[in-house]
C-alpha cells in the first residue's frame, strides 16, 4: 500500500472548463481511480485560480465584481467536473482563507531566509498568460502562447532572487531523474535554467486582487506565486505540517507545456528558498488541438465536454481521451476518429463480448453464469494485461493501459469465435468458455473502471456480483478464478449502442 498525491493545475475563472482542461482532470481521475483500486492512499486536487489582472478583466468585462466573476466560474469548473465523473478529493479556490494564509507562511519563510529583495521591473506582458517575457522570447512581437500583442508593464516590487538558484536546480535535476517527464519536457526545462535565470518579480501594487503580502500590505503577490502555493495549502502547509509531511514531497503534478516554466523552474526553486523539498513528479502533456491551434479560452475555438457527453455517454467520453488522445503529445482532435473508436473498442468489443455472453448464458446455463476453468488459454493473458496495465498506469500512460486491457477483451472475443458455443449442445464444454468470458468481462470490469466509471459497474451488475467494482482490490481482483459461478446473469440493453458516423 502506498500514498498517492496527484493535482491538476487550478484553473483560471476567466471562462468556463473546455475539453484541454477537462483532459487533464480526467487524466488525474483516471489516475486516482487506479491508485484506489491499488488501495493506496489517495488523495487528488484540482481547484480554481482565481486572483489576477486576467481574471479582474474578465470580470470588468461582465459586470461583476471579481469575487462573483470567480463563484460563477469556479461552479461552473464544478458543473463539468461533476459532469465527467471526476472524483477529486479536494477542491481549492485560491480566494479561500486557508489559501491566503499559506501562501502568508510560505512567503513570510522565503522572505525571511533573505530570498525576495525589492526593485523595479519593466518588460512586455501577457494578460493571457499572467506572465512576463523578454523581447526575444516574443514572437514577430506577440505573446508565443496566444499569439496576441503583450503590454508594456513598469512596476517597483518585491522580486524573488531566482538567479541564485540555477545550481540547485541543475543538482536536483540531476539527482531526480525522473522529477519531469517526459525526457524532452525535462530538457527543456534544463535548457531553460541553463539559459540563465533572472530574478523575478512577484508582487503588484497596481492590483489588489489578490493575496496580500504579509510584510508590506501595499502589495498583492503576483498571481502565479499565489496560485502555485496551492499545492502545499491542500495538505496544510503552515497549519498542520504532520498533514504535510505526510503527502509532501511524493506528489505528481499533471498539466500542458503551457505552464512548464512556472511548475518546473519556478515552483521548485520556491519550494528549495522556502526550505521544503521539491515537488516529487512532474508529468507535462501536450496540448489538443482544433485545426492545428493550440485550443484555449482566449482564442475562441474551444469545444467543451457538454457539447460531446450526450453522443458519446461519460464513459465513451472518458474512453476517448483516456485512450486516444496519449498523455504527453499534442493531439489533433477528430470527430471521426471518436466515433471509430467508440464503435470498435466499444461497442463492438467490449459491449459485444458482454452481449453474446449474458445472452448465451441464458440459452445454455439457465441464466446462472459457470465458472471459469483454471486451465484457460485466456488466464495468461488476463495476467499480461494485469501487469502491462499496472506499468503503464505507472508510466501514467493511460491510453497504453487500455490497450492492453482490450487486447484481453479482443483475444474473449476471438476465443468464443473459435469455440462456437452458439452451436453447442448445453454441457460442460459450453460451460467452461463461457465461464472463462465472464471471467475476463470481471476482471476488465476492474481494470476499466478508472475510465469506464458507469459501465464497468453495469457489467459488474449484469453478470452478478454483488458491490461496484470499484470496491475491488488489486492485483488480487486481477487473479484468474474469482468468478465463483452460480451467480444469476441478467441481460440487457446494448451498453454501448453503436453510433452512425
Ligand atoms: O495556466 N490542451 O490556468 P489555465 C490540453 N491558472 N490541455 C489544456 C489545453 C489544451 N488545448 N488548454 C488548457 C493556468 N489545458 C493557471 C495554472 S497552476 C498552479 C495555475 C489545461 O486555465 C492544461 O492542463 O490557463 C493547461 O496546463 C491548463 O489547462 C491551463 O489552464
Ligand atoms: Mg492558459
Amino acid at each position: 500500500m502506498g500514498r498517492f498525491y496527484v493535482t491538476t493545475p487550478i484553473y483560471y475563472v476567466n471562462d468556463a472548463p473546455h475539453i484541454g482542461h477537462a483532459y487533464t482532470t480526467l487524466t488525474a481521475d483516471a489516475l486516482a481511480r487506479w491508485h484506489r483500486l491499488l488501495g493506496d492512499e489517495v488523495f487528488f486536487l484540482t481547484g480554481t485560480d482565481e486572483h489576477g489582472l486576467k481574471v479582474k478583466r474578465a470580470a470588468e468585462a461582465n459586470g461583476l465584481s471579481p469575487q462573483e466573476q470567480a463563484d460563477r466560474t469556479s461552479a461552473r469548473y464544478r458543473a463539468a467536473w461533476e459532469l465527467l465523473d471526476i472524483s477529486y478529493d479536494d477542491f481549492i479556490r485560491t480566494t479561500e482563507a486557508r489559501h491566503h494564509r499559506a501562501v502568508a507562511a510560505l512567503m513570510s519563510a522565503v522572505y525571511e531566509r533573505g530570498w525576495i529583495s525589492k526593485g523595479t521591473y519593466e518588460g512586455p506582458y501577457c494578460v493571457s498568460c499572467e506572465a512576463y517575457y523578454t523581447e526575444d522570447e516574443l514572437e514577430d512581437g506577440l505573446c508565443p502562447v496566444h499569439h496576441r500583442p503583450v503590454e508594456p508593464l513598469k512596476e517597483d516590487n518585491y522580486f524573488f532572487r531566482l538567479s541564485e538558484f540555477s545550481g540547485r536546480l541543475l543538482e536536483w535535476y540531476d539527482q531526480h531523474p525522473g522529477a519531469v517527464t517526459p525526457e524532452a519536457r525535462r530538457n527543456e526545462a534544463i535548457g531553460l535554467v541553463k539559459g540563465g535565470l533572472q530574478d523575478v518579480s512577484i508582487t503588484r501594487r497596481s492590483l489588489d486582487w489578490g493575496v496580500r503580502v504579509p510584510w508590506d500590505e501595499g502589495h498583492v503577490f503576483y498571481v502565479w506565486y499565489d496560485a502555485l502555493i496551492n499545492y502545499v495549502t491542500a495538505i496544510g502547509y503552515g497549519q498542520d505540517m504532520g498533514r504535510f509531511n505526510h503527502w509532501w514531497p511524493a506528489v505528481h503534478h499533471l498539466m500542458a507545456k503551457d505552464i512548464l516554466r512556472f511548475h518546473c523552474v519556478y515552483w521548485p526553486a520556491l519550494c528549495l528558498a522556502a526550505g521544503i523539498d521539491p515537488p516529487g513528479r512532474i508529468a507535462v502533456h501536450g496540448y489538443l488541438l482544433t485545426g492545428g491551434e493550440k485550443m484555449s479560452k482566449t482564442a475562441l475555438n474551444q469545444l467543451f465536454p457538454a457539447d460531446l457527453v450526450p453522443t458519446f455517454g461519460v464513459d465513451g467520453y472518458r474512453y476517448h481521451f483516456l485512450r486516444d488522445q496519449p498523455f504527453g503529445p499534442d493531439g489533433e482532435l477528430s470527430y471521426e476518429a471518436m466515433v471509430a473508436r467508440y464503435n470498435s473498442d466499444l461497442a463492438n468489443n467490449l459491449g459485444n463480448l458482454l452481449a453474446r455472453v449474458t445472452a448465451l448464458v441464458q440459452r445454455k446455463c439457465g441464466g446462472l453464469g459457470p465458472a471459469p476453468r483454471a486451465d484457460s488459454p485466456l488466464a495468461p493473458l488476463a495476467a499480461e494485461a494485469y501487469s502491462a496495465a499496472a506499468a503503464a498506469w505507472g508510466r501514467i500512460a493511460p491510453s497504453e493501459a487500455l490497450e492492453a486491457t482490450w487486447r484481453l477483451v479482443r483475444a474473449a472475443n476471438a476465443a468464443l469465435e473459435a469455440a462456437e458455443p452458439w452451436r453447442a449442445e448445453p454441457g460442460p464444454a459450453v460451460d467452461g468458455v463461457l465461464g472463462d468470458a465472464l471471467e475476463v468481462l470481471r476482471i476488465v470490469a476492474v481494470l476499466a473502471s478508472p475510465a469506464l466509471t458507469r459501465s464497468s459497474a453495469e457489467i459488474w451488475r449484469r453478470i452478478g456480483l454483488p458491490g461496484p467494482p470499484q470496491a475491488a482490490r488489486l492485483p488480487q481482483a486481477a487473479e484468474w478464478g474469482g468468478y465463483p459461478g452460480g451467480l444469476r446473469v441478467e441481460q440487457g440493453a446494448p451498453l454501448f449502442p453503436r453510433l452512425s458516423s
